[in-house]
């Protein structure tokens, strides 16, 4: 039956190329957009309108009546590439008039071949390693049908407790922008009606890393001055990118939900960003509108949402249920809910769906290929944080070790090295650092594995003195800890951002044997690590590393590869610090080393000032743990030369910034060369610092090369008190190094 479908759309599809050859592909599809229109009912109109729910497959066969008539224009959860295709005959042969559907997916850091989560992907600073990650995604996900994935998550992650910061690419407006707008091209390419691209969605507009404490779903305070400098960033430059849809967050901002924000959705997304595409809901964010307390029920919650002008109910059904009464009593016209469907037939169109709505999965390459596999295990290895290496503990010297003490529960769980989100992996594809380190130690190392604790959260010692017999009987210690993957994802916000369980217990036992340990962490949040930084030698933060964690963890533990992760994050010394991030706004007292005074040192009764006090906690260092950007090698990388090619710059110019980075070591290495700037003065208080750079280099041992920004005037500009962007005069500093400290700095004149 599938090849009598695919020869007839052969034939049509030859009028089609013919038709847009001579006339454009967009204005065919506004024709062909109008000619339906002009056929559709109401009920039809609205049924585009409504993305179902097919999971379990529960209710497929009033899925395919309702289809028959019309009234679904997309489903989500269905990964069967039979019932999808199905489903698509059902929509293209038996419906009125044969609209394709959408199918939509999570598909967040890989189908079949996961690659690392988002945060970790972000580590990489490496756009094509996000790029990648999402082509090979889409290239899985369209072979059983999928044309429509939920992501680039573009929310801004500040907060560790939230759990979604597993999902996001980091805490920095710019990293974020630009790794964003790689991972829609990843998913997309240039040519959406290409089989193995699906559509992308920017999410979650807007606000939504802002949750009050970290508290999935919670409110949000965003003055409009720090949305459109920080949070709306990511969302442009994703739609720069040709993202085809965005998604509403569940929160509310400024006493709107987002799924009812005519302000998100009218003013910025079309009229200033002439977002042609159509937005989602989020799950159930329309009826949930009457939840947050902004509408009495559902029908006013209908009127809320498509008046605000979200195009598409994700799961619920307010808009099925009520629009048809909405548009006879004039409340929403005719005219709104055309550009509503018209919205989303664009989509379809550009998607190539009428064309070509059925998939055939022999026409597409393996699921976790070996391709797929190799670079999923690059995207792993360039995640990789490597925070501390005392005494050079790393690499591993094969030749000078006998026994490797392997310990932990997750050294080899094929499940939780995966991370959230990863609904259809499936774990025995798994390659875990046990099974890798065996295999790379070879015959001459002795591993002695001990699991030690149930999970990451168990409370229980009693496999500790196994623990401890192995690390006495081994020349060095390797621990896998961390976070397993349910401990972070949506709705899994921790208040306490240590390490779960009783980890800190087994690591200072271990640490007591007085054996070299190198910690592995995996975790889909920056973890508070200062009470056990002390207690090992050498960190790897692997975040969760997807499919190939363990051929990427052997392979930098010893030494086949040097570690070249940066973090995406600022790592805090304590949950108490929370948010901390490098961009933070100067404040009138901020702290100096001189003013810092830690809890530990207040005499007794202590008078107490209110002059020359400046801003920190008492009971902790006013640093973070780690900084934004930081990551070591097994090289040491030395930066000198900062050269601006002028002092001044004008309106409309460019200033070329470059560094001279050696490589001082003997290790061949990557580097991620970091471009800061600071703003002195303005018309509103401007962060300390902005990333507005960065390159990722390889270096030989002894090889130096010259790394040059260029950047424009528009690259310093922002959103001023009237929200204008504008570029103002005055001094600006800039860094260039290898993490948000960069030492080296210059300034120059905007005049
Ligand atoms: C809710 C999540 O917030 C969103 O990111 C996801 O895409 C949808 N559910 C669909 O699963």
């Amino acid at each position: 039956m599938q090849h009598r479908f695919i020869f007839k759309q052969y034939s049509y599809n030859y009028i089609i190329m013919y038709r847009e050859l001579l006339m454009g592909t967009d204005s065919v599809s506004k024709i062909r957009i109008n000619d339906l229109l002009n056929k559709m009912t109401i009920e039809e109109k609205i049924g585009q309108l409504c993305l179902v729910n097919t999971t379990g497959g529960s209710h497929l066969e009033a899925l395919k009546n309702n289809l028959k008539d019309g009234k679904i224009g997309a489903i989500l959860n269905e990964v069967n590439p039979d019932v999808i295709n199905e489903l698509q005959y059902i929509a293209v042969k038996e419906s009125r008039l044969g609209i394709p559907l959408l199918i939509g997916r999570d598909v967040i850091h890989g189908f079949k071949t996961i690659f690392p989560i988002p945060l970790g992907q972000a580590a990489s600073w490496n756009p094509d390693i996000v790029y990648e990650g999402a082509r090979i995604s889409a290239i899985e996900a369209a072979s059983q049908g999928i044309n429509w994935t939920f992501a680039p998550m573009l929310d801004i992650g500040r907060d560790p407790r939230w759990g979604r910061v597993a999902e996001t690419l980091g805490e920095d407006t710019y990293l974020i922008s630009v790794l964003g707008a790689a991972m829609v091209s990843g998913f997309q390419g240039t040519k959406l009606n290409r089989k193995d691209r699906i559509a992308s969605c920017a999410k979650h507009f807007a606000g939504y890393g802002a949750s009050e404490s970290g508290r999935d779903y919670n409110t949000t305070n965003i003055p409009e001055n720090e949305l459109r400098n920080t949070h709306l960033p990511p969302f442009k430059a994703a739609l720069n990118a040709g993202a085809a849809t965005v998604m509403t967050s569940f929160s509310d901002l400024d006493g709107v939900p987002a799924s009812a924000n005519e302000f998100l959705l009218k003013q910025v997304l079309r009229k200033e960003w002439k977002f042609d595409g159509f937005v989602v809901s989020d799950w159930e964010s329309i009826k949930q509108l009457s939840t947050h307390g902004l509408t009495p029920n559902d029908k006013e919650s209908a009127f809320e949402a498509a008046n605000a002008g979200l195009d598409m109910e994700m799961a619920s059904q307010t808009y099925s249920e009520h629009l048809f009464a909405l548009i006879n009593e004039s409340r929403i016209s005719m005219q709104q809910l055309d550009t509503m469907v018209s919205n989303i037939l664009g989509i379809k169109f550009r998607l190539g769906l009428f064309e070509l709505p059925y998939t055939n999965p022999p026409d597409f390459p393996e699921l976790v290929n070996e391709n797929h596999l190799a670079a999923a295990k690059e995207a792993a290895i360039q995640s990789a944080v490597l925070l501390k290496n005392e005494n050079n503990v790393l690499p591993i010297v094969k030749e000078s070790v006998k026994t490797i003490a392997v310990i932990g529960p997750l050294a080899d769980d094929g499940y939780e090295q995966l991370g959230t989100w990863v609904f259809d992996a499936d774990e025995r594809h798994s390659q875990t650092p046990l099974n890798a380190i065996k295999e790379i130690s070879g015959e001459d190392v002795h591993v002695n594995y001990v699991r030690a604790m149930e999970s990451t959260r168990s409370k229980s010692s009693q496999f500790f003195s196994d623990a401890i017999d192995a690390a006495n009987n081994s020349d060095i210690v390797v621990l896998f800890l961390g976070e397993e993957s349910i401990l972070s994802g949506e709705a899994h916000c921790r208040a306490d951002i240590g390490l779960p369980g009783n980890q800190v217990e087994l690591i200072k036992q271990i640490s007591a044997t007085g054996k070299p340990i190198i910690l592995v962490l995996m975790a889909g949040r920056a973890l508070a690590l200062e009470n056990i930084v002390n207690d090992v030698d050498a960190i790897l933060y692997a975040w969760h590393p997807g499919t190939m964690a363990g051929p990427a963890i052997a392979d930098l533990l010893f030494g086949k590869v040097s570690p070249s992760g940066k973090l995406p994050v600022t790592f805090p010394r304590v949950t108490g610090q929370v948010p901390i991030y490098y961009s933070q706004k100067n404040t009138g007292k901020p702290v100096t080393p001189e003013t810092y005074m830690h809890i530990d040192d207040i005499q007794p009764r202590m008078h107490q000032v209110s002059v020359g006090n400046t801003s920190y906690h008492l009971d902790t260092h006013y640093t973070p743990l780690f900084p934004f950007g930081f990551g070591l090698s097994y090289t040491e990388f030395n930066y000198s030369h900062l050269v601006l090619d002028k002092n001044e710059i004008h309106l409309g110019e460019t200033i070329n910034i470059s560094a001279e980075i050696f490589n001082k070591g003997c290790w061949d290495a990557m580097e991620t060369v970091q471009l800061y700037i600071r703003d002195v003065s303005a018309s509103v208080t401007r962060p300390v610092k902005e990333l507005k750079g960065f390159k990722k280099i390889s270096l030989a041992p002894g090889e130096t090369k010259v790394v040059s920004f260029q950047i424009h005037t528009d690259d310093l500009s922002f959103h001023n008190r009237k929200m204008q962007r504008v570029t103002e005069p005055g001094k600006f500093i800039v860094w260039i190094g290898s993490s948000s400290n960069a030492e080296l700095q210059s300034e120059f004149e905007m005049i």
